[in-house]
């Protein structure tokens, strides 16, 4: 277990350190299904792409998830399921979610984590499970690394059962 993540409340947690954020990811990536649909939001840097590192490592993937941020989709073989990373950052519009192959596998055979996703909110629909890293500058000097919080906003019974079974496995961690 890593020193340096607690939960803060339902479905809240506070990351002292990018391995603290990659073990939530992890235990989050033992809980993903088919289908599950996941909207990471925060501000550049503030850990999405960490937070999936984790999550790829928890569904058994094996080799390197880097960020999306140029190919848009990227798949991840894991040992039961793929995940698909998308990272929306450089579109605009939802016309190009088709090319960005989105449609391919939303709802399909493994999990899609969905970067910069809040902007096409009504194009993703309301079944999903939104993922909010913030990056708590308040709390450390100037120039120092933050900590962040990740906290979860589930819309449907799905999302809000991952969410109820991460509290879980969170307390259930050793
Ligand atoms: N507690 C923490 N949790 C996550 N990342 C942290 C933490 N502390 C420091 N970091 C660092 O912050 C950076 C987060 O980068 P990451 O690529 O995950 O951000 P991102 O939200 O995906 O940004 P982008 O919008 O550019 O894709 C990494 O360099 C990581 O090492
Ligand atoms: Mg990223």
């Amino acid at each position: 277990m890593i020193a340096g993540l607690e939960r803060t409340g339902r479905g809240a947690y506070r990351s002292e350190s990018p391995e603290a954020t990659y073990e939530l990811g992890q235990l989050l990536g033992g809980i993903l299904a088919p289908g599950d649909t996941l909207v990471l939001t925060g501000d550049l840097g503030a850990g999405k792409t960490q937070l999936t590192k984790g999550v790829a490592a928890g569904m058994g993937v094996d080799g390197p998830v880097t960020s999306p941020t140029f190919n848009i989709q990227a798949i991840h073989e894991g040992s039961d399921m793929p995940l698909y990373h998308f990272d929306l950052y450089r579109l605009d519009d939802p016309g190009q979610l088709g090319d960005a192959g989105l449609w391919d596998v939303l709802g399909g055979d493994g999990p899609c984590l969905i970067e910069w996703g809040e902007q096409f909110a009504d194009e993703l629909g309301d079944k999903r499970l939104d993922v909010f890293v913030t990056r708590l500058d308040d709390e450390v000097a100037a120039g120092t690394e933050p900590p962040r919080e990740v906290r979860l906003e589930p819309h449907g019974a799905r999302a809000t059962s991952i969410a109820i079974a991460l509290d879980r496995a969170f307390e259930m961690r050793r």
